[in-house]
């Protein structure tokens, strides 16, 4: 399910700039920003420690404004496809999310509620053919 998010005059003069600003759903914070002219989002976990990428209210952008950031130990991402190409998880990736424009503001894949437990179930529900026997 996608929420639409509105962008102030701020983020979108970051993101005119070249920048990713953060923006806010129902069960998440993600990064958004334009390669080339070409949205993109990353979920705002940093694949090291699961952290922002901006904890602190830092931006998560590199201070050249070239890649992403994660402010914890230092990580680079690139914005293109959210590789890290520096950093104790190089290699991993951010999440990509969807993202289109719509109006003044954003269509973004929320991604949904958290995900709830898998329900207890019965032996003989979980494996059929072995509880038979
Ligand atoms: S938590 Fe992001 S680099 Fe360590």
């Amino acid at each position: 399910m996608a929420a639409r998010v509105p962008l102030r005059p701020d983020q979108r003069e970051a993101i005119d700039a070249g920048r990713f600003v953060r923006v806010e759903l129902p069960f998440a914070s993600v990064i958004v920003g334009k390669v080339d002219g070409a949205w993109k989002a990353y979920a705002n976990v940093c694949p090291h420690r699961l952290v922002p990428l901006d904890f602190g209210g830092l931006r998560p952008t590199s201070d050249d404004g070239r890649y992403l950031l994660c402010h914890q130990h230092g990580a680079l991402f690139r914005p293109e496809d959210g590789v890290c190409i520096e950093g104790p998880c190089q290699g991993d990736a951010l999440r990509k999310v969807g993202i289109v424009a719509e109006g003044q503001g954003l269509l973004v894949d929320d991604g949904g509620p958290p995900a709830l437990p898998e329900p207890i179930r019965s032996r003989e529900e979980r494996d059929p053919v072995r509880s038979k026997g």
